[in-house]
Order: structure tokens, then C-alpha cells, then sequence
């Protein structure tokens, strides 16, 4: 597993917004959760922060140690020191000695694990921390054929945006390509920074894997690991899943 992508926070958090509504999403659940919430990969607090603002105390689970330095500042910037707790580790192992009514596998974290047998780890130790009836929630896009054929062996532009505080540009770009066997995507991303002339003045080339899954393949793997699903829906705002839908949100229940 290679996440030293992850050590670039700064640009991470200009790049990676999550999706529409994702945190109100999330948050709600916690709220309803009436108890600690488990977020696993909870990289620099993009959830877990607004969680604890509206009073729900978060457990952040995260294998990134500069994620994880980050996620602090920005709790200790929004006064929520007190409600969260960040700790250094890996989903696939972690044993923290307790239970969780609601964890958390937000923004296709999920995906990072890139074997089922990975994955199966995972879900089994999730399956541990949760208490009679907890629930487990997560999201993954939906890959298309048509997708994983396009767009394997080229690159495109992300995305072009302003770096704060300065005036220099961070242009984003992905190189992609699949195997198809693994089921892994081996992205190699670049960022290139400018300054106001147009100068590049840094330039970082870094891998990133991920194991895309197919919707059927993520309900026999919660089934597997002694999960009901509840729920499933195609976006943020609660519309049902069905053939359109490019992300598969889950909420599955401890059995
Ligand atoms: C796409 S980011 C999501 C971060 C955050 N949840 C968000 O929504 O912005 C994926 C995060 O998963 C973490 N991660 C990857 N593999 C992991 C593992 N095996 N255990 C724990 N965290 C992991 C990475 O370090 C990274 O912070």
C-alpha cells in the first residue's frame, strides 16, 4: 500500500473537496448515531471537524501521520480539540479496545485497500468495533466498463486552482492506467505549481493505487464480513441507487 501521495496535505485539501453535500450526509448520520463516531481515514478532518462543531465526539482513524498533523491543527484552529481524537493507524489492523454505535468510511477511503483479502480484513475489524446493531457507512464511485476502457493510459487535467494565500497556481493532472486483472488503478498524479509569471516552481510526480469495485462485489463483501445492508443510495442528497448512479453510498448493519 503506497500512500505517500498523502504526505502533500497542503495540496491534498486544495484538490480533494469530497462531493456534494458528503459531510452534511455524514454529519446527519452522526448526529443520529447518539454516540462516538468511528472515522476511518479520516485524513485531515474534512469530515470529522465539521462533525465535532455540531457536538458529536469522533474517533479519526488515519495511516497518514502528516494527514493526521494536519487533521490537529485544523481541530485545534476550530476549537474542537476537546470532541475528537485523532489516531495514527491502519484500518486493516487497528484495535482500540472499544465500540462505536456509527464508523465511517467516507470519500472512497474504502477503495485504498487493494485486495479482498485487504478488504475483508477491514470489514472485520470495522465488524469488531461496533456495538450490537452498530452501523457502518461508506461511499465508492460505480466504475463503467466504458470508463475503465476510455480512460486507461491517459492523462487528464484535474483541475487548475489557486493556491492560498499566494499567488501562484496548482495545476493537477492524472495519468491512469488499469489492471484489469487486480482490479487495481495505479494513478500517477502530478502537481505542478506556478508562480504569477507562469514560472514552475515545484513540480511532485506521485502514485496513487486504488481497487475499484463493482456494486454487487461491495454487498457480498459486507455480507461476508456479517453485515445487513440497510441502505443504498446514488447520492449525497438520499436519491435511490439505481443503473445511472456514479456513486454507491452504503449503510450496512452489524448482524
Ligand atoms: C481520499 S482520502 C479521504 C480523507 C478524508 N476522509 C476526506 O474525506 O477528505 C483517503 C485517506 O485514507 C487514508 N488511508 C489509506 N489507506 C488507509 C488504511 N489502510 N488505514 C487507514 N487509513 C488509510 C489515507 O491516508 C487518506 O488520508
Amino acid at each position: 500500500m503506497s500512500i505517500a501521495h498523502y504526505d502533500w496535505t497542503d495540496y491534498y485539501d486544495i484538490v480533494s473537496n469530497g462531493l456534494d453535500r458528503d459531510v452534511e450526509f455524514y454529519t446527519d448520520l452522526g448526529l443520529e448515531a447518539k454516540g462516538t463516531v468511528l472515522d476511518l481515514g479520516c485524513g485531515t478532518g474534512r469530515i470529522s471537524i465539521p462533525m465535532a462543531l455540531k457536538g458529536v465526539e469522533v474517533v479519526g482513524v488515519d495511516a497518514s501521520e502528516k494527514m493526521l498533523e494536519k487533521a490537529r491543527a485544523k481541530a485545534d484552529m476550530a476549537q474542537v480539540n476537546d470532541k475528537i481524537t485523532f489516531i495514527h493507524d491502519d484500518m486493516r489492523t487497528f484495535e482500540l479496545g472499544r465500540t462505536f454505535p456509527l464508523a465511517m468510511i467516507p470519500y472512497r477511503s474504502f477503495l485504498h485497500l487493494l485486495s479482498v483479502k485487504e478488504q475483508m480484513t477491514a470489514l472485520r475489524q470495522v465488524r469488531k468495533h461496533l456495538t450490537e446493531g452498530g452501523l457502518l457507512a461508506l461511499n465508492v464511485f460505480v466504475p463503467t466498463i466504458q470508463d475503465l476502457y476510455e480512460q486507461d493510459e491517459k492523462s487528464s487535467t484535474r483541475g487548475i486552482y489557486m493556491i492560498p494565500g499566494s499567488e501562484d497556481r496548482l495545476v493537477v493532472w492524472d495519468y491512469t492506467r488499469y489492471d484489469h486483472f487486480r482490479q487495481v488503478a495505479e494513478i500517477i498524479r502530478q502537481y505542478e505549481r506556478t508562480d504569477r509569471d507562469g514560472v514552475v516552481v515545484q513540480r511532485v510526480v506521485l502514485p496513487l493505487h486504488i481497487r475499484y469495485i463493482f456494486p454487487s462485489e461491495l454487498h457480498h463483501l459486507l455480507r461476508l464480513a456479517g453485515f445487513g445492508i440497510v441502505e443504498r443510495f446514488g447520492d449525497f442528497s438520499k436519491k435511490a441507487f439505481d443503473s445511472k448512479s456514479t456513486e454507491l453510498i452504503v449503510i450496512a448493519k452489524k448482524l
